[in-house]
């Protein structure tokens, strides 16, 4: 006969609809209870996406009836119904000093996020911004590398209230995880052990007055962003895809990735978009039209089209970003033009 733990134990293999984590994993499972072959379970949830909650009794029905449940019942809860249940987003709550919260996100690895959110972040400091860059990356921090800061382990001081004090670079206050983890960093951080890690890395940083913060996340929609969105208030993202087909559709997933953690998706950034030579002529190495696509599917905007650019790969490894070599590049123009995107969307949100 089923027990109640088979029955939490069969729910941790349903995830949340887009989530990689699970719904046990997540905190939303109230209670469990089994009479006979009959299971009850009940959920809190806060969603804006009608389908979840249809999705959720599905997949829980099939769990449990694979796990030897005859019958099941669903219920589903919102937060305010649900007394003496911690609501998972009521901790989260806005930065001192820190104006804006920005996410640069993306579903792929290795389509530019961390170049993206640097050079966002210096076009931001251009326009006379004052700006920070938490490098939330906790698998494979690089921000260190690309603003020159790969002695940052030594450097960086705590504050008398343990608090970490920023490292100022190329006029911006700069976090890392590299600061913190050794040179063999684990890339074997458990869910919990994320989430506690973002919670106080995100909470615990004394930043001075910033108008806006750039948090630059790893790829996926793991436990890194989620963690983020639950302690802090995120007030938009910057979706990072290349043009191929495949960086398009994990691009997707985390559009909506942000959506369920409601976090307003603030438009798309089109990495290595094309590649052009002193001539002027374009051409497109890596394919065409995979964040148009995205976006009209959507329904955000595109922000820009970063071009490929041999120098941003220099830049990447000599710690001299892009966005640095003048603003006469087609780089710089870019990421110009999207800083100013994301300044005018930040100020239109509520
Ligand atoms: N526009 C560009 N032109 C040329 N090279 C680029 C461009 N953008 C990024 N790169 C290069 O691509 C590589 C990956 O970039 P980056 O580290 O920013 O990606 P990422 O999405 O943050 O990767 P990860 O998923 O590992 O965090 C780097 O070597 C970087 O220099
Ligand atoms: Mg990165």
């Amino acid at each position: 006969m089923l027990t109640e733990a088979a029955a939490r134990a069969a729910l941790t293999s349903v995830p949340y609809p887009g989530l990689e984590r699970d719904i046990v994993a997540l905190g939303l499972v109230r209670a469990v209870t089994v009479r006979n072959d009959r299971v009850h379970v009940s959920l809190v949830l806060s969603t804006e996406r009608d389908d979840v909650p249809d999705l959720l009794r599905a997949a829980i029905r099939e769990r449990l009836k694979d796990a030897g449940a005859v019958r099941c019942e669903v219920q589903i809860l919102p937060p305010e119904q649900a007394p003496g249940r911690r609501n998972p987003w009521a901790g989260r709550s806005r930065l001192p000093n820190v104006g804006r919260v920005v996410a640069v996100g993306a579903g792929k690895g290795g389509v530019g996020k961390s170049t993206v959110a640097v050079n966002l972040a210096l076009a931001l400091r251009d326009r006379g911004a004052r700006v920070g860059l938490l490098d939330a990356d906790i698998y494979g921090p690089s921000v260190p590398m690309l603003v020159g800061l790969e002695d940052g382990a030594k450097r960086v001081r705590m504050s008398d209230r343990k608090q970490v004090i920023p490292l100022e670079v190329l006029g911006l206050s700069v976090v890392s995880f590299g600061f913190f983890l050794g040179p063999e960093s684990p890339a074997v951080w458990r869910g919990p052990m994320v989430g506690k890690a973002v919670k106080q890395f995100s909470r615990g940083v004394l930043w001075p007055e910033l108008d806006i913060l750039v948090v630059d996340l790893p790829p996926g929609t793991g436990d890194v962003p989620l963690s983020l969105a639950q302690a802090v208030v995120v007030d938009g993202a910057v979706v990072v895809t290349t043009p191929q087909r495949l960086a398009a559709t994990e691009a997707a997933k985390a559009v909506s990735m942000f959506r369920k953690l409601a976090v307003p998706v603030l438009g798309v950034v089109e990495n290595m978009a094309f590649a052009e030579c002193a001539c002027g002529r374009r051409s497109h190495p890596f394919g065409q039209g995979g964040g148009e696509r995205l976006a009209r599917e959507e329904g955000i905007d595109v922000m820009g089209s970063v071009p490929f650019d041999e120098a941003t790969v220099e830049g990447g490894d000599t710690g001299v970003p892009a966005a640095l070599r003048g603003p006469d590049t087609g780089t710089a123009r870019a990421f110009a033009r999207i800083a100013e995107g994301v300044t005018r969307r930040l100020t239109q949100a509520p």
